[in-house]
């Protein structure tokens, strides 16, 4: 058998690029912008492995790539694999977990006291030339600390945030969590909610689930209803996580105080989106793992997956649903 034959479809660093050129035969999209689909299909067509991250693999995808073995995703979500596909034609995914978690969990606090705080709203405020008297109190924001932290999906970066929350800001930090975590509960001081209570109760609530059938809009206007007037709801796990709409209709009518979002259920985000009208919601480009070092790590992790699988091992993060 010759070299595996790969192809990687988001840019990487050069070492990552010079490590997968080491194991296989590589061909690479190296523009910043999404590699088109036709671009796309006819490369992958004699192709054993693909590295992409968050393209989406469907049936079309797996249809124009006979060869496949393995898709590596360079994100921790793979919410972009059509996994009864992949499954039917025994294709193996991977994704990249654990490196990110400190990186996004920075980046929900920094989302979780923007919100609280007021402060990229503030920030314009002052540059707009409107600071001509000392703060009144049109201009208070409300606490993050003492206050209580609600975590729907309690994972690994859910962990992460818990311990900042905790011990950081002396949050009080309940979850939900298809299961309970004994250990961290122990650990942090951390207690287990039932749903709807976490949404009575928590005054920020961080949706952190990964989306898949049985979280697609989790969050609705019933659970919008249930929350505290006065909470913020951040999200940093995937746009399809809540309704939109229903969240913009909870914003406009009060229902809650703010929101601050990492991620939407399109993206980019469309510019006429009413949620980029709106002064008490903090909105970013889905920069969760964004910081160089860690993706980096993410686009290495992802190399190493991707090497593995064409080899014929089991690679170390292979997504659990597609390995027998
Ligand atoms: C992931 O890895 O799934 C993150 O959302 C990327 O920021």
């Amino acid at each position: 058998m010759g070299r595996p034959k790969v192809y990687i479809a988001n840019k990487v660093p050069y070492e990552v690029e010079e490590y997968i050129g080491k194991h296989c035969d590589y061909e690479k999209w190296d523009k910043d912008e999404e590699v088109g689909k036709d671009e796309l299909f006819n490369k992958i067509s004699d192709k054993n492995g693909v590295l992409l991250a968050g393209i989406k693999v469907d049936e079309e995808f797996i249809d124009a790539a006979p060869k496949l073995k393995v898709v590596s995703n360079a994100t921790v979500g793979y919410n972009n694999f059509n996994l009864d596909a992949m499954k039917s034609r025994n294709i193996i995914g991977t994704n990249t977990p654990n490196v990110l978690n400190n990186t996004v969990a920075d980046l929900i606090f920094g989302l979780i006291l923007a919100s609280a705080r007021r402060i990229t709203e503030m920030d314009k405020y002052v540059k707009d030339g409107n600071w001509k008297a000392p703060a009144d109190n049109s201009l208070f924001g409300v606490d993050v600390h003492n206050s209580t932290l609600g975590i729907i999906g309690m994972g690994r970066i859910g962990e992460v945030v818990a311990k900042r929350a905790k011990l950081g800001f002396d949050m009080d930090v309940i979850y939900y969590n298809r299961n309970r975590k004994l250990e961290i509960e122990e650990e942090l001081g951390i207690e287990y909610s039932d749903f709807e209570d976490l949404l009575k109760k928590s005054d920020f609530i961080l949706l952190m689930t990964p989306l898949n059938n049985e979280t697609y809009h989790l969050i609705d206007s019933k659970e919008f209803n249930m929350m505290k007037t006065t909470s913020i709801f951040i999200n940093a796990s995937r746009g399809s996580t809540v309704n939109e709409k229903a969240l913009i209709e909870a914003l406009q009518n009060k229902k809650i105080l703010g929101a601050g979002l990492d991620v939407y259920e399109s993206e980019p985000i469309e510019i006429d989106n009413l949620l980029l009208k709106m002064d008490n919601v903090v909105t970013l480009p889905h920069l969760g793992s964004a910081t160089e070092r860690t993706r980096s790590q993410m686009a290495m992790l992802a190399a190493e997956n991707l090497v593995k699988g064409v080899l014929g091992e089991v690679p170390p993060n292979a997504v659990p649903e597609l390995i027998k």
